[in-house]
């Protein structure tokens, strides 16, 4: 059962991100595919069941936020992601302002795939 959650959280992580990255391509262009129905609905519903479905595994592995650092550090990267992706898409008035925070939000991404992948909040560390 854990291995098929981690399949769905997996899963909703590559289909995020895809959907992250292409509807900022669509916000750089001035794309009127933006504000197609789907594309307004999909990644929400995405984006729930990857919640839901960290939340899961933090549950069935015994390991929780505010209790175990990588996942505080995920948590983190999870809201400052959604953030910058507010900013990007939404929020942001200036267009450099918006292309900045979707670099920025895809930096937080690999940021939290790297905690994820190595459990500790720092994980380019024993690079320096
Ligand atoms: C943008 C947000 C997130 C991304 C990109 C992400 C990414 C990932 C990835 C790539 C893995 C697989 C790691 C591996 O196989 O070595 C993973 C595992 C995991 N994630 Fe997430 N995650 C996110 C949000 C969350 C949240 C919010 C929670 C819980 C609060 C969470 C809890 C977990 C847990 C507990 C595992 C380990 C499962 C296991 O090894 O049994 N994730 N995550």
């Amino acid at each position: 059962m854990t291995a098929l959650i981690k399949f769905i959280h997996v899963s909703t992580v590559i289909l995020s991100y895809a959907l992250f990255f292409t509807r900022g391509l669509w916000m750089i262009q001035d794309s009127p595919a933006l504000r197609r129905r789907w594309i307004r609905i999909v990644p929400h519903v995405v984006d729930t069941l990857l919640l839901a479905s960290g939340v899961t595994l933090a549950i069935r592995i015994r390991q929780y936020p505010l209790v175990d650092p990588w996942l505080t550090a995920k948590l983190i990267g999870l809201l400052v992601y959604i953030a910058l992706g507010l900013v990007a898409l939404r929020l942001g008035r200036r267009r450099s302002a918006r292309i900045a925070a979707w670099v920025g939000a895809q930096a937080v991404f690999f940021y939290i795939v790297a905690v994820a992948v190595s459990r500790t909040p720092l994980p380019f560390a024993s690079m320096f």
